[in-house]
């Protein structure tokens, strides 16, 4: 066990497995269980919404509550303090009806930015209450970036200012901006942060995320690639100058994936489980049941490309609709899934119906599923336009699931180019953001899988055999813990 001791933080807007919409909910739910093995203490502090499931909710325990001012005409709200520990990490449920009891953790901007005012607010607060004083705040995304800005300005004199920030930017896409005099009334936060260095853009508007990068002790991003790009205009999201004035504190550190939670050897999802010694065959009878359940042409030897996603803009969605008939030439099936904007949602419902038993599109939120496209696909595809790291990627490499990916952030640090003449590397990848590359990428694919199985399936056995845990990551994570508190 490294030395000394560390306490960390954790506050961010979701948690797998009490509310989840994308990665952050993963990374809040597997770093902390990591940073253990680091020789940290780690408290979770996310918000109890009432969409998290009656079985988690009926274990948590009142561990306190009281009235804290929050608005600039002194409006006060009821912070209730719920606590579950399990396996090690302390999870902290700030408890609101007003704020918390709508259901989904995200509804639109009118409800979200007096909402994750509050819960910036209130997890300083909860700690100050709970007498818990950590050395490091670590704090996740637009919604808890407002925390370093309190800390240093409200929270001066309590014990907690002791505490140093890290603010991890896992999406810099979404920000939290609003006209400042919401902001000012909803936070009362004093004047002086509201300035152009800090919470305020063009003059008008206040930014949440711009407020606490600057705040923070400490800013780090979830790949290395990414944190350069976000420092360029095309990535920056309009922060790349504040960005670049603060890249002295920014680092970049790749994600891992708990590799308990998806374990091909245990997964309860799968038709068979499996492992490196008998993946090429088991993977076919994970094939078989997939297009089963999902009412595909049952053909071992077809290809089958995996789409798991969040259907956005940012995935490169449109790179795929552009590409899919020519992807469909009869030896060759896709299955997506996932939810999102209702032009992505309706195109790939018109290709299930145009290429019946060859797509099937499932526009649906579904865990298990998720598992056994991981498990049943030969490849899954990850065109993002942009991706801070990108998780899909991983999990594909660890059920033996060969990534396609684009080179762009964590995608082009976690998946190295198959290489022809070594034979060797981990996927297929494209550099620019264009449909004939990506199809240029799915074509090498399927000629390594259709001509070349050795290769291939030496290739399946090398993703699974790649080391995608939290091991490194949580390592380098302490290791910026222990800079800000020798
Ligand atoms: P992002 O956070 O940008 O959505 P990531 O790749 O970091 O992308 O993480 C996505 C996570 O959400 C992965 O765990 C993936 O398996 C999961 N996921 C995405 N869409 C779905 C879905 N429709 N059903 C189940 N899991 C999904
Ligand atoms: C964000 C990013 C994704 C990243 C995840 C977890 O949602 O879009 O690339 O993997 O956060 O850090």
């Amino acid at each position: 066990m490294p030395d000394p001791r560390r306490s960390v933080a954790f506050i961010g807007s979701e948690c797998y497995p009490f509310v989840k919409t994308g990665g952050l909910g993963d990374v809040m739910y597997a770093l902390p269980k990591a940073l253990i093995d680091q020789n940290c203490d780690v408290r979770v502090i996310i918000p109890r919404y009432k969409c998290i499931p009656w079985k988690y909710q009926e274990k948590m325990v009142y561990r306190g509550a009281f009235n804290m001012d929050l608005c600039a005409d002194g409006r006060s709200f009821y912070v209730g303090i719920m606590e579950y520990v399990w396996d090690g990490v302390v999870y902290d449920f700030i408890d609101n009806e007003e704020f918390f009891g709508f259901g989904n953790p995200y509804t639109n901007l009118v409800d979200d930015i007096p909402k994750f005012c509050y819960f910036a607010k209130a997890a300083l607060a909860a700690l100050n209450y709970m007498n818990w004083i950590p050395d490091v705040i670590h704090c996740h995304d637009w919604q808890a970036a407002l925390v370093p800005v309190f800390l240093r300005t409200m929270f001066g004199n309590t014990p907690l200012s002791n505490a140093k920030t890290i603010l991890t930017i896992h999406n810099l896409r979404f920000q939290g901006v609003y006209n400042i005099p919401t902001i000012k009334y909803w936070t009362n936060l004093p004047d002086y942060v509201f300035n152009k260095d800090a919470l305020t853009q063009n003059w008008l508007d206040a930014n949440m995320f711009k407020g606490g990068l600057d705040y923070c002790d400490m800013i780090t991003t979830v790949s290395n690639t990414y944190a350069g790009e976000i420092q360029t205009p095309f990535y920056g999201e309009h922060l790349d100058e504040h960005l670049r004035y603060h890249s002295g504190k920014l680092y970049g550190i790749v994600n891992g994936i708990d590799v308990n939670q998806w374990n091909t050897a245990t997964d309860d999802k799968l038709a068979v489980q499996y492992d490196i010694s008998n993946v090429l065959p088991r993977k076919k009878e994970n094939k078989h049941a997939l297009q089963e359940r999902l009412g595909l042409w049952q053909d071992d030897h077809v290809f089958v490309i995996g789409l798991i996603s969040r259907l956005t803009d940012q995935k490169g969605l449109d790179l795929v609709n552009a590409i899919i008939p020519q992807v469909m030439d009869g030896h060759t099936q896709v299955v997506v899934l996932g939810t999102g904007d209702a032009q992505y949602e309706n195109s790939f419902r018109h290709y299930e119906e145009a290429y019946k038993g060859s797509v099937c599109s499932n526009i649906m939120y579904d865990e298990a599923r998720a598992h056994l496209i991981y498990a049943g696909a030969d490849a899954l595809l990850v065109p993002s336009l942009f991706e801070p790291c990108g998780l899909t990627q991983l999990i594909a490499m660890r059920y033996g699931t060969i990534p396609i990916v684009r080179e762009t952030g964590g995608l082009k640090d976690t998946v190295a180019p198959y290489n022809q003449y070594t034979n060797w590397g981990y996927g297929f990848t494209f550099d620019r953001y264009e449909p004939g590359l990506l199809l240029d990428a799915i074509n090498r694919a399927k000629t390594l899988y259709f001509t070349n199985r050795w290769c291939w399936d030496e290739m399946v056995q090398r993703d699974m055999a790649n080391d995608v845990s939290w091991g490194k990551s949580a390592q380098q994570y302490r290791e910026l813990y222990l800079r800000l508190k020798p």
